[in-house]
């Protein structure tokens, strides 16, 4: 198994550019599902949960090429599976997102059920609920949801609580289904949007996105369009934390400066300077003292889960105290572990992480337990005294893409050691 080796220290400096967006990826691969017509994706991020995605979707039947510089063409004329096997769904959840459009296009699924993971229970019921008030039968065998619909007919269902894939699953399923569906408390993250945005072009009609409140009128049939996905939100904060947290100057590209708001008013709230060039390109330093936040992790337009572990390395070398609350998920500070090896200063109580800000961190061995929690830890790696080395970092793979190539790219002196 691969690790990485930070010796940390050295301020990041430079420019990079940022990839597309695993979680808008996702969604659009399963969304060419609901089409035989052919897809063309261009800004697909290399990627491990792309490439499991890009599996999942070659076993039931999609011819899928992959060209690196024109992009990725998709065609599903020859789908002849509709079962999505425990073995691919357990190395990732979001594999339920093929359930929506396989029921919708084709009338039947059959999904192992995704299990528990290093971040909570999440659980899978809004998704099975929507379908079901959308007419499908639904039942639970031997750890698999089989799921069957002559056709899926337009409902009005309520998320309770808002879930991202949940949502994107029921908007794609909805798209193809008799008569109109309203969804409410939808998410409304940018990478729904963008999903909204490449089945809008496949002919759905769809209004709201980007609203609590999403309303679908079916049509009988989608068509293939060409869609590039939306720039990784997420890479785009760990990058710009990464500059303040060393103290660098960075300079980012292709980032959608819209979706940033949350993380670039945390981080300027903590003394980050922070220039909007134009809308795709950002410059961020971080030279001055680093004064410790709150902050409190919700859905969209809030503060995302997904950085919540970054910011905690940040906020434990800042001047103070900061109360970090994580409301998306429970059991999310599975990294305050490892970072305490450092000699970061975090108090956990149930889903709050009291953090006093320390002087400095000391690089040591650790261990990567979840994709945002490697990152975490390549950051303290890059802001500590001395040599961090980081085990598991298969995590990472999954949804950053050649993060130790970018960050060398910013001077950082980080190697990736294969075994
Ligand atoms: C997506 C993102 C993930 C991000 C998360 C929250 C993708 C591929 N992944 O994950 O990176 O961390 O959103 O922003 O886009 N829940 C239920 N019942 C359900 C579904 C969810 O109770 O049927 C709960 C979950 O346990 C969790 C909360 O809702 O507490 C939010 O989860 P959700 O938005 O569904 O996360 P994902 O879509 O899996």
């Amino acid at each position: 198994m691969d690790k990485i080796l930070v010796r940390g220290g050295r301020p990041l400096t430079g420019s990079i550019s940022i990839s597309g967006a695993k979680n808008a990826t996702l969604p659009v691969l399963a969304a060419s599902l609901l089409t035989t017509g052919r897809l063309h994706l261009s800004n697909i991020p290399h990627l491990r949960d792309v490439t499991t995605m890009v599996e999942l979707m070659g076993q039931h039947g999609s011819a899928i090429t992959i060209d690196e510089k024109l992009g990725v063409e998709i065609d599903n004329s020859q789908i002849t599976n509709f079962t999505a096997p425990y073995e691919l769904v357990s190395t990732m959840r979001a594999s339920i997102l093929v359930m929506g459009p396989l029921l919708a296009r084709y009338g039947q699924t059959e999904i192992s059920l995704p299990g528990g993971c290093a971040i909570g229970s999440r659980p899978v019921n809004m998704h099975l609920d929507g379908l079901k008030a959308m007419g499908a039968e639904i039942d639970l065998t031997a750890g698999y949801i089989r799921a069957r619909a002559k056709r899926l007919r337009g409902a009005r269902f309520i998320f309770d609580p808002v879930t991202v894939t949940g949502t994107e699953n029921l908007l794609m399923a909805a798209t193809l289904a008799q008569g109109q569906t309203i969804l409410e408390n939808a998410a409304r993250e940018p990478e729904v949007v963008d999903l909204a945005q490449c089945l809008t072009a496949m002919g759905a009609k769809i209004h709201g996105a980007g609203t609590s409140t999403l309303i679908i009128d079916g049509v009988d049939e989608l068509s293939g369009c060409h869609h590039d996905i939306i720039s990784d939100r997420i890479e785009a904060a760990t990058f710009m934390i990464a500059a303040v947290l060393t103290k660098g100057n960075v300079h980012l590209t292709k980032v959608n400066v819209d979706t940033l708001r949350a993380p670039i008013d945390k981080l300027v709230a903590m003394g980050a300077q922070i220039e909007e060039i134009d809308d795709r390109t950002l410059r961020i330093q971080g030279n001055g003292t680093i004064e410790a936040i709150d902050l409190e992790t919700s859905p969209y337009p809030g503060f995302p889960t997904d950085l919540q572990a970054q910011m905690l390395v940040l906020i434990s070398l800042a001047k103070g105290t900061g109360v970090v609350t994580e409301t998306v998920f429970e059991n999310r500070f599975m990294h305050v572990s490892e970072l305490q090896r450092m000699g970061a200063n975090i108090r956990v109580r149930g889903n709050t992480a009291i953090v006093r800000g320390s002087p400095k961190l000391v690089g040591a061995p650790v261990m990567a337990t979840d994709l945002r929690a490697s990152a975490s830890l390549v950051l303290a790696g890059l802001a500590a005294e001395g040599e961090t080395l980081i085990s598991r970092v298969y995590h990472i793979d999954r949804g950053y893409e050649r993060i130790e190539e970018k960050l060398r790219a910013l001077d950082a002196d980080i190697q990736r050691i294969s075994g």
